[in-house]
């Protein structure tokens, strides 16, 4: 695989695999020996939207890794408007060694990585969240081992965030619950996709309106929030379809006791999560943040082919 755009791309096989090289390189951290395996490389990220994990951890990432990150702001390089994508990609090509891209359109990510030469890493789009949900799994699998035949439940927006979690529980073998409002479902392809996966893997797949009945005997419950970035005009309109759907003790309460709560952040505290339930016994918020670095670290080391 030459890019990372999309958890629909990889392989049950090709993302444990990952997984298990996302361990190993924390376990070497941990013990204060980073390898420089990605010595002089340097990792460019293009953003049209703000972001603290994503731009932290990956420009983190290249540092332990021996290596160095270019941060490029919404403003300047004018992404499709200023210069064509195909473009942009092309040039970029012959500077640096990885593209990094958060994007509105998620077409826009896939034609950077068909014009590029270097591998493309997808920093979300308006589709998907390809590394949040390999920093996800990663917090997942240190908390009970692994996926397989664990109960994820999705309360909130089909989003992108839900998509790339759907698709990783439904390739590595977890069932997947969701509870969102009418009008706020995963898009068709996305399930579509995932009920494929789901028949390779064994997972379930249910769909449901109730919170309450989502997260019945869940061990994992996730949310994010209720209006994502470019959907900023609808704010209002989202907060008076979503309270019902709000992770708090009362709805924790229905779950599996041992169950771990999780959101991508940045979290809209009093809104999709409270603060009970955000920094209480259940919540895994912060070690899944942090994963973020350990999970991509594996992806650029995997798409360089040098580990
Ligand atoms: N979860 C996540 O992607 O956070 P940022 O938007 O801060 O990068
Ligand atoms: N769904 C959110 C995730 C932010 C990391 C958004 O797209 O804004």
């Amino acid at each position: 695989m030459k890019d990372f755009i999309a958890i629909a791309d990889y392989s049950p096989e090709q993302l444990q695999s990952m997984l298990d090289l996302a361990v190993e390189l924390k376990k070497e951290w941990k013990a204060g020996g980073n390898r420089p395996l990605l010595k002089n490389k340097v990792l460019a990220m293009i953003f049209q939207k703000p972001s603290l994990r994503t731009r932290v951890s990956f420009d983190m990432a290249m540092r332990h890794l021996g290596g160095d990150a270019l941060y490029l702001s919404p403003a300047e390089i004018g992404l499709g408007k200023r210069e064509a994508i195909a473009d942009i990609a092309r040039v970029m090509s012959g500077y640096v060694d990885f593209l990094m891209a958060r994007v509105f359109d998620h077409e826009h990510v896939v034609e950077m990585a068909r014009w590029s030469d270097i591998p493309v890493i997808n920093g979300l789009s308006d589709y998907n969240h390809p590394c949040q949900a390999m920093a996800d799994a990663l917090t997942i699998q240190e908390e009970f081992g692994n996926l397989k035949g664990l109960n994820v439940a999705y309360v909130g927006d089909g989003n992108n965030v839900a998509v790339s979690l759907l698709h990783i529980c439904t390739r590595l073998g977890a069932n997947f619950s969701i509870a969102n409002p009418e009008e706020y479902d995963l898009a068709p392809r996305a399930i579509a996709l995932a009920r494929q996966f789901a028949n390779e893997s064994g997972s379930q797949i249910n769909f449901y309106r109730d919170p309450v009945e989502a997260v019945k005997n869940a061990h994992v419950i996730y949310t994010d929030t209720w209006t994502s970035m470019g959907q900023e005009e609808e704010t209002k309109k989202r907060e008076k379809v979503f309270p019902p759907y709000q992770v708090n003790e009362s709805l924790v309460a229905h779950a599996n006791p041992n169950c771990i709560v999780m959101h991508c952040l940045p979290a809209h505290r009093g809104q999709e999560i409270t603060d009970e339930v955000a920094d209480g016994p259940h919540s895994r918020l912060f070690p899944q943040a942090h994963n973020r670095l350990h999970a991509q670290k594996a992806i650029l080391v995997r798409l360089a082919g040098v580990g």
